[in-house]
């Protein structure tokens, strides 16, 4: 990689009609590394992640991955490459149970025709067994192990996450994207979202925090980038990010010392 990022985002914009939700904004984020992103509501976060998920159009500029450029790729052939994301709502698939939903995350990967999986042809039949195995492994490794087998509209808000997590996972991200996921969670819920965050960058993977709760963001990104109506007014380590005048002045407020506990 010549060092360079895994992900480059450069000079990329957004305008809806007539607001302009994301202005040229540079960010560059490692293997491994977790970039926090934050910023008042608005100030164009969500549609960031969107268009370098490929599902909303930058109106300019450009996202490069492990040196490619993303230009006009559809979501799913993004996802292919490596790219995957939590939402800021979930979006399980109801009447799966959990693992089913976590095999459906991971169908893309299988690499197996489907006309193969129907005939139940002995690779298909082993490729599925393996990716049963990861799904189980998925499983445990989110917390879930004791409800693999419950349909999903009957899981509470926090496990639905969690599970929105194992579904991302079974994608076999190089990137992961998570937007607010401690949001609606509970103190309990959010040091076990904290874990998982960080032992999935721990294995590598290049992972993007969009989150209002300062205390859970700032104890895990290494550095932040702040969004303003659409602008990046600031980008740091969370040391930095806390007394930055700028962002004290347009998010932060008395925050400053949040994390620091
Ligand atoms: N599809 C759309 N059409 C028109 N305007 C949009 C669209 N999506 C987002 N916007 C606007 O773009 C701006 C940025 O929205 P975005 O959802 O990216 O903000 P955000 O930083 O994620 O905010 P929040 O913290 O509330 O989730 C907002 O003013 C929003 O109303
Ligand atoms: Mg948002």
């Amino acid at each position: 990689m010549n060092g360079g990022a895994l992900l480059q985002v450069r000079g990329l914009g957004k305008r809806f009609g007539g607001l302009q939700a994301v202005t040229d904004l540079d960010l560059d984020v490692h293997a491994g590394e977790i970039l926090g992103v934050i910023g008042p509501n608005g100030a164009g976060k969500s549609t960031t992640f969107g268009m370098i998920a490929g599902a909303i159009a930058p109106s300019s500029g450009t996202v490069r991955f492990d040196g490619e450029p993303l230009d006009g790729l559809p979501t799913h052939a993004i996802a292919a490459r490596g790219i995957l994301r939590t939402f800021q709502h979930n979006k399980p698939f109801a009447g799966l149970s959990v693992r089913d939903n976590v095999m459906v995350g991971m169908h893309t990967r299988i690499g197996v025709p489907l006309w193969q999986v129907v005939a139940g042809t002995g690779a298909a039949r082993r490729r599925e067994r393996e990716a049963q195995q990861r799904a189980e492994a998925l499983i445990d490794f989110v917390g879930l192990g004791e409800c693999r087998d419950t349909e999903v509209t009957n899981l509470s808000f926090g496990q639905g996450r969690l599970l929105e997590i194992a579904r991302a996972l079974a994608g076999e991200p190089r990137l992961m994207m998570f937007d607010e996921p401690a949001a609606g969670l509970t103190p309990a819920e959010c040091e076990r979202l904290a874990a998982i965050v960080r032992s999935i960058a721990a294995r590598g993977i290049a992972v993007l925090l969009i989150e209002h709760d300062m205390r859970f963001l700032l104890q895990l990104a290494q550095r932040v980038a702040v969004l303003n109506f659409g602008v990046k007014i600031a980008e740091g380590t969370p040391a930095q990010i806390r007394v930055d005048p700028q962002v004290v002045a347009a998010y932060l407020g008395d925050m400053a010392g949040a994390g620091d506990a």
